[in-house]
């Protein structure tokens, strides 16, 4: 029997989960999503084309490749259907091509969730988490909260019942708001994608990964945001509302953790994060202008100004830990190609003394990054092929980071395109 390989980001979030998961797709039989929704902008480039998704996995591209929604995602129906509508207009069709399924078990995004989102992050003020305004929050509040609709409930004959009664609800809430709202346009948007998403199959996520597993074919699970904002684990409360670690990707298909098999943890050579919430290493400078530059940093999906800084090694030394990944996927190198210095961050002062791992108090008292200077390779690496090419100060920085990782930089990726990507040695 076959396991289920994890692919999850080890920051905040828009690590580049997207371009490797569609390299790494030839391998796999199944690319499965495991949670998060369309909060998600996952972005692959190849041929010249550049698509962005948020809710489809990124395996979408590859000819033989199946792709599922897991149980574990929050899915927007006119939020699915756009994604679709846009991959047919560009010439790919994959429920016409029967490569997508979605579990039944997926919690549906309403409108009103949405404007929920809207009005609590309006209330909030500057104290704000800088959601995406996608619903996210809420969705996963009526789904622990054991409220919510699934995608199996869309054939249920009294479907628009419950409809109306979990609106009813979110009225009420709204009303302590001072928030205005028109529903008119989106409700009839969602019941128009609801029709929609049911051509695509529905099956049980968790019968039908482990369906996958028993012939011996290959999974790979694909994480959206990163660890660090975990709900559990990450700088709460300015994180999401789902596990993006690789214990989500059990609950959020159905395996079981025994058929975990290899964990890719995949980081920027520097760091970045997008919203509110503590970001020790960011640089709030011209160095972190030129970095957001340099690396096209604004978000896939809100647009909005990524925050940048350096590589922050106390927060991925946890990442790992809590991952339990076997081998790292470096991003992004290609962006310090003109940096004469770069540095990383190898121990945080904080409360008077020196340490390194994420401290509870993040939210309250800043941590002081203790920076190591490392020697820029003042090389364009976006043309390298082989191995032998890698400037000898960007190997330095890699095998420095391996021995404080203690885990193997298994791929580098040296630009946004499919090709730009080595595997190491
Ligand atoms: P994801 O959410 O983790 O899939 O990442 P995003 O797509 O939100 O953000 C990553 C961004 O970096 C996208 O614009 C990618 O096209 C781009 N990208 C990915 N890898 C590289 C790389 O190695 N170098 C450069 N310069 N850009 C990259
Ligand atoms: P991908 O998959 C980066 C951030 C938001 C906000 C916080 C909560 O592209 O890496 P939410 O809408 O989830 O309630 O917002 O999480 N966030 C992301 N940041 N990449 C993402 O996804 C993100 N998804 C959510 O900016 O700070
Ligand atoms: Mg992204």
């Amino acid at each position: 029997m076959t396991q289920v390989d994890v692919l999850l980001g080890l920051q905040w979030g828009d690590e580049g989960k997207g371009k490797i998961v569609d390299v790494l797709s030839p391998q796999y039989d199944l690319i499965a999503r495991f949670q998060g929704g369309p909060n998600a902008g996952h972005t692959l480039e190849f041929d010249g084309k550049k698509f962005v998704l948020n809710t489809i996995p990124s395996g979408i591209f590859n000819e033989k490749t199946m792709n599922l929604i897991g149980n574990g995602v929050v899915i927007d129906p006119i939020i699915l259907k756009r994604e679709l509508d846009n991959l047919k207009t560009a010439g790919h069709d994959p429920v016409a091509k029967g490569k997508l399924v979605i579990a039944r078990k997926a919690h549906l995004i309403l409108p009103t969730h949405q404007l929920l989102d809207a009005a609590n992050e309006q209330k909030m003020g500057k104290d704000k988490i800088g959601s995406t305004l996608k619903g996210i929050g809420p969705t996963y509040m009526d789904k622990t909260g054991r409220n919510g609709l699934r995608v199996g409930d869309t054939t249920l004959p009294d479907f628009k019942e419950r409809y109306n009664r979990l609106v009813e609800k979110h009225k009420e809430i709204l009303s302590h708001y001072e928030f205005e709202y028109d529903l008119t346009e989106k409700e009839a948007a969602f019941f128009e994608a609801i029709e929609f998403i049911k051509n695509i199959p529905h099956v049980d996520s968790e019968h039908y990964v482990n369906g996958f597993l028993k012939e011996g074919k290959t999974v790979l699970a694909e994480g959206a945001q990163g660890t660090l904002l975990d709900v559990d684990f990450g700088s709460y409360p300015f994180v999401t509302s789902s596990n993006t670690t690789t214990a989500g990707a059990c609950t959020g298909l159905g395996i079981a953790p025994n058929k975990v098999g290899h964990v890719y943890g995949i980081f920027k050579a520097y760091c970045t994060r997008v919203g509110g919430g503590p970001f020790p290493t960011e640089l709030d400078d011209e160095v972190g202008e030129t970095l957001r530059k340099v690396g096209h940093e604004f978000g896939a999906t809100t647009g909005r100004a990524r925050r940048c800084g350096w590589i922050d090694l106390p927060a991925l030394k946890y990442a790992i830990m809590l991952n339990g990944v076997t081998e790292l996927i470096m991003m992004k190198a290609d962006v310090l190609d003109g940096f004469d210095t770069i540095y990383a961050c190898t121990h945080y002062e904080h409360n008077g003394e020196t340490i390194d791992y994420m401290p509870y108090d993040i939210i309250t008292v800043k941590p002081t990054p203790v920076l190591k200077e490392i020697q820029g390779w003042k090389t364009d690496v976006t043309k390298i092929t082989k191995n032998d090419e890698i400037p000898a100060k960007l190997a330095e920085y890699i095998a420095f980071l391996e021995q404080e990782l203690d885990v193997p930089v298994k791929y580098l990726s040296v630009g946004p395109d499919r090709t730009q990507t080595l595997i190491l040695d």
